[in-house]
């Protein structure tokens, strides 16, 4: 019998733990349990960067608030297409619009639709960039982070690698422009402070977000560990806890007899592999996880 272990978390400033694993691991509910026990020690946010609303339907809130109240401690704010293109009009919309106006014929929500999707990854930099200001505001003592499948989330650690790649070719193009001094000046000026941003949310990443790696003993999703750790550390990031959900612990059939069977091969693999890691393992529950009573089940075995 493997010794009981619990998530670890920083208590200090904001702490800031973001979930990431394949699609349907069970980041969310894991999501919404962590918060859920963190809301008893502080103002503590939920925050999801997947297009489809999942935190509000995991806490049955349908109040269309933004952020909405959980409980009086526990807000849960899910981000849209419409706030990402507002903080990057905020930032650099407007301004990189009224430069390339005066020689691209276009208007500016064309503009701006067309940026946010050719950039790829400017949603997710947005996304880090939003909750990086959030935390420096204090205002949460926890924000807790639900990321969309894992899909988009490599495309978030990818980010500043492509904005690299773009800002460094764009002085080229817009020196090859025929446009006078005085408008390329501002231009490269925005890109400058475009990067700097990049370099700040990466930075972030590094220092200051907790990750957490959610699985199933599953061959595929084990297979697929390897490679997410591999691109992680690639970017300086570091993983130090994981979560093994929808593991099976009783064997009353014969269906669950194999399937707890087949489940063991790829537990023993991934504490072996993973030894350095915090690992805690989340059983399958045989009804879905929604509403405060199952989720404070799930919040007990995160943090016994
Ligand atoms: N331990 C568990 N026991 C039973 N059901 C679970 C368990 N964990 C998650 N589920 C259920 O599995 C489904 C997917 O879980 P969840 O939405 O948390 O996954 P996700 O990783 O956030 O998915 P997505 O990648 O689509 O965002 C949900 O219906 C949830 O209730
Ligand atoms: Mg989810």
């Amino acid at each position: 019998m493997r010794s009981p272990t619990r998530l670890l978390f920083n208590s200090n400033v904001t702490s800031i733990t973001m979930f990431t694993g394949k699609g349907g691991v069970g980041k969310t509910t894991c999501s919404a349990a962590t918060s859920l026990h963190f809301a008893t020690s502080g103002l503590t946010l939920a925050i999801s960067t997947d297009a489809t609303p999942s935190l509000s339907h995991i806490f049955e809130i349908s109040d269309g608030h933004k952020p909405a109240e959980v409980l009086p401690t526990l807000h849960i704010h899910e981000i849209g297409e419409a706030e990402i293109k507002e903080m990057w009009d905020k930032k650099f919309g407007r301004e990189v619009y009224e430069v390339l106006s005066a020689f691209v014929d276009i208007s500016y929500e064309d503009f701006a639709e067309f940026m946010t999707s050719i950039l790829p990854g400017l949603r997710e930099e947005f996304m880090v960039d939003y909750i990086r200001e959030l935390s420096l505001k204090g205002m949460y003592s926890n924000i807790v982070w639900d990321t969309a499948p894992l899909g988009q989330t490599l495309t978030l650690l990818e980010t500043p690698t492509l904005l690299d790649k773009h800002l460094r070719i764009a002085p080229r193009i817009y020196s090859r422009l025929k446009v006078g001094r005085r408008s390329r000046e501002p231009v490269l000026a925005i890109l400058k402070r475009w990067e700097e941003l990049s370099a700040k949310n990466m930075d972030f990443l590094r220092k200051d977000v907790n990750f957490t790696m959610v699985t199933i003993p599953e061959a595929l999703a084990v297979e697929q560990l390897e490679g997410v750790f591999r691109e992680i550390s690639k970017y300086g990031l570091s993983v130090k806890q994981m979560i093994i959900n929808n593991v099976v612990r009783t064997e009353e059939s014969e269906f669950l007899k194999t399937k707890a069977g087949q489940q063991q091969q790829y537990l023993k693999h991934i504490h072996e592999k993973y030894s350095n890691l915090k690992i805690v393992e989340l059983p399958m529950f045989p009804q879905e996880i929604r509403g405060l009573p199952k989720l404070r089940g799930v919040e007990k075995i995160l943090f016994p």
